[in-house]
């Protein structure tokens, strides 16, 4: 096992919630690389597992009273805060968020967290109305305004029986956001910029289709034209789609990637397959065409083009595909929301505006792919946001934290659409 976290300090505030249980494999995961644990408890958590599994997985006491004269003595509970290179907060419960948001200090847990000097790491666990109920929205975003890291909720069947965004992150999901939160070293980056992190967008009740990776465009029944993308972007918008709780179609071209979880996936190869899965896929809230879509397809020879040197090259006839945004847009009950990439390697604005009126989106995501960019097959992107009104230039970040962003835009679009604040 890699000593990822050798010699980091985590200070661990285990809330009340079912998910409790999850946070002892945690304290596991978290010493198995390296890590140095301490454990702090609500009066709620150890309703659902005992101080005493912790002080057996961690070799340490377990903190649970601001008001312990023995604990004071030995390490008062500012000490206990500071001394630890990051907060995690697993499970953060809703009325665990609620109290944090507010800045309240009514026992060791909050206290803690409003006695530090560091960013704390949330990893909500509640029931998916909890989870989408303004006033847990509210809270969410009133700490991610103040600094705080989440991750998860992810979606899924919950232990009361309902399904939905609300369940607490993994364990390794939860490790892996410490291990990029800790590699952020003390000039922390911008909230989005983590990986791992979502939004308090909740799609919850929608249908999202979203489009992915390249086409394949056959010349003949062996060779076909294809092109460079990876797939990550998309893949990566449709897993944020489905973590804020869309029920998401995924329509594929060929990519090495998994299949996104939460998602159903429907792989196609080329262009007019991908259309014909879309159109299918319909009726849907909204749709996001990140595919690489092959601008033509070659007029296909029935058999393999034999080499004949006395012939030379043969020339490729050229017919253009179907745009797959612009049907979309323009279909009768189109999605609420289409949004569109464009990919330029000049005047990368200009064009994207351009491609908003011409194909009839509400959000065109921009990126520069021009040469250095890194942007084909790579883990990162640099986008400008663009809408009929705005344009919203994005510093560069994570593919996941790119597609919480366009799900946190839907999702916002979905609630100004009823008049909520979003
Ligand atoms: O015109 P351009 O290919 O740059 O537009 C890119 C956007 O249009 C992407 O959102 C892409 O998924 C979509 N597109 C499409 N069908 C095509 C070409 C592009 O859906 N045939």
């Amino acid at each position: 096992m890699a000593q990822s976290l050798a010699g980091k300090r985590i200070l661990l505030i285990v809330g009340g919630g079912v998910a409790a249980y999850k946070s002892l494999d945690l304290v596991r995961r978290l010493r198995e690389r390296g890590a140095g644990v301490s454990v702090v408890m609500t009066a709620a958590a150890k309703e659902f597992v005992t101080p005493l599994s912790f002080v057996s997985l961690t070799n340490a006491p377990v903190y649970d009273d601001l008001f312990s004269p023995t604990d004071e003595q030995e390490m008062g509970h500012i000490q206990l805060s500071r001394a630890a290179d990051l907060i995690v907060v697993a499970p953060a419960t809703a009325h665990l968020l609620a109290r944090a948001a507010q800045g309240l200090c009514d026992d060791l847990a909050t206290t803690l967290l409003l006695a530090t000097d560091k960013r704390a790491l949330y990893a909500p666990s509640m029931n998916v109305r909890m989870w989408a109920h303004p006033a847990t929205q509210r809270n969410l975003a009133r700490l991610h305004g103040d600094g705080a890291w989440f991750v998860g909720p992810n979606s899924g069947e919950m232990a009361c029986g309902e399904f939905g965004p609300g369940r607490m992150a993994e364990p390794l999901e939860i490790v892996a956001a410490v291990e990029a939160a800790l590699a952020q070293g003390a000039d922390l980056p911008p909230v989005a910029d983590l990986l791992c992190i979502t939004t308090a967008a909740s799609l919850a009740g929608r249908h999202v289709v979203v489009t992915s990776g390249p086409t394949h465009e056959a010349i003949d029944p062996v060779r076909f034209i294809a092109n460079r993308s990876s797939g990550k972007q998309g893949h990566a918008v449709a897993q944020a789609a489905a973590r804020a709780g869309a029920r998401v179609t995924l329509i594929s071209g060929p990519v090495t990637l998994p299949d996104p979880p939460g998602c159903r996936t429907i792989h196609v190869e080329s262009a007019q397959e991908m259309l014909a899965a879309t159109m299918a896929a319909l009726p849907a809230d909204a749709f996001i065409g990140v595919a690489a879509v092959a601008d033509w397809r070659v007029a296909v020879a029935p058999q393999k083009i034999k080499k004949d040197d006395a012939a030379g090259a043969p020339a490729l006839a050229l017919v253009e595909n179907p745009d797959i945004l612009a049907t979309v847009a323009r279909a009768p009950g189109r999605p609420q929301i289409v949004v569109g990439f464009a990919a330029e390697t000049q005047n990368v604005v200009a064009h994207a505006r351009d491609k908003l009126l011409r194909k009839g989106c509400d959000l065109v995501v921009a990126n520069d792919v021009g040469e250095g960019s890194g942007v084909f097959g790579g883990d990162s992107n640099v986008a400008h946001l663009v809408t009929r009104e705005a344009i919203d230039t994005l510093p560069k970040m994570s593919k996941a934290a790119l597609a919480d962003r366009i799900v946190a835009f839907i999702a916002g679009s979905f609630s100004s659409a009823r008049g909520e604040n979003a």
